[in-house]
């Protein structure tokens, strides 16, 4: 029986609402698909569903983490869903969350084995407030319980449906710009970073115990317009600010939209509601594809 690749991780930026407007600026053919910010990863999979990744993949992001968890997920499901079916019934325990949670403040847990550590980071993702991710500076997973009442710790299906998904898939750990390595002329590229914030108090994101700033924003446009050059088609998503209109809105030969999102959860995990995004592309897109 046929199934659907879903994102198996709640990622704050996941691409979900998004996807029909994303869809469809897509090209109508690319070779290898590259995504740098792959975070939950909602367009790689939506790609995988829909038989648009003949020429392959390669996702990358700065996340350590969130890697081995495609890592794992690609080369030893099984043994990642056992021992998630040994979280499992602790769906609703805050005493076992934070047990589970303080494994990182521990000395041994660089020694855990990676199944151990990311069945960890999937059932803290399942069980933590709203599925955030966030780090306190000293590198360890705080974000607190989320009383959810019935969370999906241990999904077998979608799990064994994503291995195979990932099966032929490049995965590396890295700054975005490390795409110019790899990228060549007719591969799509979509980058979806972190986004400039919305308002001068909400501050720039951390995912990763970094930050994302200006000037990663402005490297970022210039990666854009390197890769365009190069003959890839890119297309990046961001949220609509001034910034962010002043650095992507100008880039030479780029089609800007601006589209509404409603957002589930934005990048600080506390604020909902509508908001404004951008999609620049680096070609003409028309629905339903592009052309040239
Ligand atoms: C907005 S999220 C991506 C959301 C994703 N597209 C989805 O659908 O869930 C941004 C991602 O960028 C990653 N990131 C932050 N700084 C980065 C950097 N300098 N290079 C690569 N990835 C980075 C974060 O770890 C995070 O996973």
């Amino acid at each position: 029986m046929f199934h659907y690749a879903r994102p198996f991780l709640k990622w704050a930026g996941g691409k979900g609402q998004l996807l029909p407007e994303l869809t469809d600026r897509l090209p109508t053919q690319f070779r290898r698909y590259h995504e740098p910010f792959v975070g939950g990863g909602a367009l790689f999979f939506h790609l995988v569903n829909t038989g648009k990744l003949d020429h392959g993949a390669a996702l990358s992001d700065y996340n350590r983490e969130l890697i081995l968890c495609y890592e794992v997920v690609r080369d030893d499901v099984e043994a990642l869903l056992d021992t998630l079916q040994v979280h499992a019934p602790h769906f609703n325990d805050p005493e076992y969350f934070l047990e589970i949670r303080s494994w990182d403040r521990r000395p041994d847990f660089a020694q855990r084995s990676a199944v151990e550590k990311v069945a960890r980071t999937i059932f803290l993702n399942r069980t933590c407030y709203n599925g955030l991710y966030r780090l306190n500076n000293k590198g360890q997973f705080n974000a607190p319980f989320g009383h959810y009442k019935n969370p999906l710790i241990c999904d077998p299906v979608n799990l064994r449906t994503v291995s195979d998904a990932l099966r032929n898939v490049e995965l590396r750990v890295g700054d975005f710009d490390t795409v110019l390595d790899y990228a060549e002329p007719g591969d799509l590229v979509y980058f979806d970073p972190p986004y400039v914030p919305v308002s001068a108090t909400a501050s720039f994101t951390h995912y990763t115990g970094q930050t994302f700033g200006e000037n990663d924003q402005r490297r970022l446009a210039q990666v854009f317009t390197n890769l365009a050059e190069r003959g890839c088609y890119v297309m990046l998503s961001n949220s609509h600010t001034e910034l962010a209109r002043e650095i992507y809105g100008n880039l030479l030969n780029t089609v800007t939209s601006i589209v509404h999102a409603s957002r589930k959860i934005n990048c600080d995990g506390k604020k909902r509601g509508n908001v404004e995004e951008m999609i620049v592309c680096s070609y003409q897109a028309r629905r339903n594809g592009v052309h040239p």
